[in-house]
């Protein structure tokens, strides 16, 4: 045979195939839509998660597809050459004494370029989108609603999802973007639980999240709170309480070490009964001497085979940071203590709360039935307007269900009034095994000390001993615990 050398098969029946052409649209396509897409987000005052979607996922998607489709269709046609009676094809001479050559090379290297920044950009905004509030909170907008319109109202407010639910470092990137294929899925499919549950199994521990913001060593001393209250009586008379926190510190090196935060530093491990870590029977810390102290609730006699021991970090009190949802309670005290309620309408607070433990099928009906009872309730009242307002804001602000999220659904661990919080381990019945230690409820001012109780006026008489607590009902029992009687409903 003859060398083809003399006349080699045109190279450009290289791409002259159906599925290079196809790639190549559809490359072409996906890139000019990318960067008209990419225009109008940067111009756009406050971003839409739908064209940041399209933007950085879908257009990236296609003009990924597109190129594949090219090599692909390259691929087989060279390889139909080959089979066929041409046979093999020339290799490619580039001669750059060819003005034609020279022309065709700048061209490459030229497109190349702009290619490998558009991609460049491209990914570098997917990448940013994909761990922004936005996409995190609004892009499956009944999944996450809850957790986002929660997560404005808090104090981490400017603080991305991502920030705390991912945290830096590439392998917690991998995971989460891995995991979020899956929540994708899930969400696309209606294939989500309702509500979202919690704890979070594997949320990553304090140290790579919470403790880059926060230095767990930072001395808190003591903090001055006031809860504000009312009673379920007709003159919605005030009960508050000023509590003085001795939230301390951990650095044993600048302070004496104590208070609240005592825990951080002292290596506190715990096992939980179930699966909201609510009930927890068995507790060690290691002491200043190194040594194991041990307790555990009097009936507790399991040897932990086959239970999860975890260590106390901020989630297992400040599991709330920032999706945290009021108690019927707590929100209507809360408007009645700063006006938003009018505090003369009688029994304003037992009827505003007695409406919003009820389970609505939707916001609207909820919002319905709030107005229709109120104006039952007050007819013929100037003042009943601006409750139903306020009323229904509270229900806006803290019920969600269609994913069956309020404050029943998800527990807080911080204090002891509405759940069971620090009581889980200080309830008096947790004990050592020689049963001479226990860890304290009683003892309230291990804790904190109550400056001030009761109604406006009385708040102001401080006192730095402290005082002990005056329930409002006559009939307390201090046998029981708080949250055996308080769960955050009337
Ligand atoms: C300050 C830190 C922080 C920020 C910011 C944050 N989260 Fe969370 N998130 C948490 C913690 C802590 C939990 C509860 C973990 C637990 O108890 O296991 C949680 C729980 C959740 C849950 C599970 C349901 C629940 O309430 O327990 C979802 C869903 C969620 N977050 C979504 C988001 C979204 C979406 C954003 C952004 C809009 C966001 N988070 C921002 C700390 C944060
Ligand atoms: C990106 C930084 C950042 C991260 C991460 C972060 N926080 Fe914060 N946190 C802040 C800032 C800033 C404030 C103060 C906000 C203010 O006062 O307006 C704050 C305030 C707080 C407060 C005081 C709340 C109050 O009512 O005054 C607590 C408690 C807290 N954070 C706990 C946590 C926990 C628990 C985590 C981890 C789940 C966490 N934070 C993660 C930045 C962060
Ligand atoms: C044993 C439960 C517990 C643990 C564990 C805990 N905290 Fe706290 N923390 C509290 C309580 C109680 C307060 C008082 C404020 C309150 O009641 O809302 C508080 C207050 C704070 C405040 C506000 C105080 C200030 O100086 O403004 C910050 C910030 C804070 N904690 C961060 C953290 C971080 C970060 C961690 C983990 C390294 C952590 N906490 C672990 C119970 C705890
Ligand atoms: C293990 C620590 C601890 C012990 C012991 C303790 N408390 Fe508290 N208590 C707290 C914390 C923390 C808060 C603040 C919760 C918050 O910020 O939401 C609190 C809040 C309160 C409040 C205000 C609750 C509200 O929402 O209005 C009252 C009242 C109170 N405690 C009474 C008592 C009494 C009475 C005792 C003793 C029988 C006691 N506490 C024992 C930790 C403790
Ligand atoms: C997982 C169990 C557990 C939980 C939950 C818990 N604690 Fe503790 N706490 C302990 C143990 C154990 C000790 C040490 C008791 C001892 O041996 O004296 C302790 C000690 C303390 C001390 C005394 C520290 C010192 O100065 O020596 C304070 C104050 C305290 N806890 C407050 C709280 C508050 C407030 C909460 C809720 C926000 C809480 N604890 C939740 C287990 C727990
Ligand atoms: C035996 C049941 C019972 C126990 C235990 C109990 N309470 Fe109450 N508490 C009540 C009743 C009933 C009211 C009156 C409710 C009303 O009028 O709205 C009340 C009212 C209150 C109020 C003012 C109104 C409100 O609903 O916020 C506070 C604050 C309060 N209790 C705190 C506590 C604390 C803290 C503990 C634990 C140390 C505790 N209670 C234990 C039954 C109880």
């Amino acid at each position: 045979m003859t060398s083809p050398a003399a006349s080699p098969p045109p190279r450009r029946q290289f791409y002259r195939n159906w599925l290079t052409l196809t790639g190549l649209v559809v490359m072409v396509a996906s890139l000019f839509a990318f960067l008209l897409l990419f225009v109008m987000d940067s111009l756009a005052r406050g971003s839409n998660p739908y064209i940041g979607v399209l933007t950085y996922l879908v257009a990236p998607i296609f003009t990924t597809m597109g190129l594949v489709l090219v090599a692909v269709g390259l691929w087989l046609a060279r390889r139909k050459l080959i089979r066929s009676p041409q046979g093999r094809p020339g290799s490619l001479v580039i001669d750059l004494a060819r003005p034609r050559d020279r022309r065709l090379l700048g061209g490459f290297i030229l497109a190349s370029v702009v290619f490998l920044l558009i991609t460049a950009i491209g990914s570098y905004h997917s990448y940013h989108f994909t761990e922004s509030v936005t996409f995190c909170g609004e892009a499956c907008h009944t999944v996450m609603e809850p957790e986002k319109v929660r997560y404005e109202h808090s104090v981490h407010a400017r603080v991305s999802c991502a920030e705390c639910h991912i945290g830096p470092g590439a392998s917690w990137f991998v995971r989460s973007k891995l995991s979020g294929l899956y929540q994708v899925y899930a969400a696309a499919a209606n294939k989500y639980p309702r509500p979202v549950p919690t704890p979070i199994r594997n949320l990553r521990p304090a140290q790579d999240t919470c403790e880059q913001c926060h230095w767990p060593q930072k001395f808190s001393g003591n903090i001055v709170k006031t809860y504000r209250h009312f009673l379920s009586d007709e003159e919605n008379t005030e009960y508050s309480v000023r509590l003085l926190l001795r939230v301390g510190g951990g650095d044993p090196q600048r302070h004496h070490e104590g208070g609240i935060h005592w825990h951080i530093n002292n290596h506190v491990e715990y096992v939980a009964a179930d699966d909201k870590r609510l009930k927890i029977p068995w507790v060690r810390y290691r002491d200043e001497r190194g040594e194991l102290v041990e307790y555990r609730a009097k009936d507790f006699t399991n040897d932990l085979a086959g239970m999860e021991i975890r260590k106390m970090d901020c989630m297992d009190c400040h599991n709330r940071p920032s999706h945290r949802y009021e108690t019927p309670n707590e929100a209507v005290d809360l408007a009645l203590a700063n006006g938003r309620l009018d505090r003369t309408l009688p029994s304003i607070r037992a009827k505003a709360t007695e409406l919003l433990v009820q389970k609505y099928p939707t916001v609207q009906a909820a919002l319905d039935q709030i107005e229709k009872e109120l104006q039952a309730a007050y007819p013929d009242d100037a003042r009943t307007r601006t409750a139903v307002a306020a009323v229904q804001e509270i229900y806006r602000q803290n019920f969600f269900p269609l994913m069956n999220a309020d404050w029943r659904a998800y527990p807080e661990h911080i204090g002891h009034k509405d759940w069971p919080g620090c009581f889980r381990c200080h309830d008096d019945q947790h004990l050592s095994a020689d049963g001479t230690r226990k860890i304290t409820f009683t003892d309230c001012n291990t804790c904190h000390v109550i400056l001030a109780q009761g109604t406006e006026a009385e708040l102001e008489n401080l006192s730095g001993a402290g005082q002990p607590f005056k329930h409002p009902e006559d009939e307390y029992d201090p046998a029981y615990l708080c949250n055996d009687c308080h769960d955050g409903g009337p």
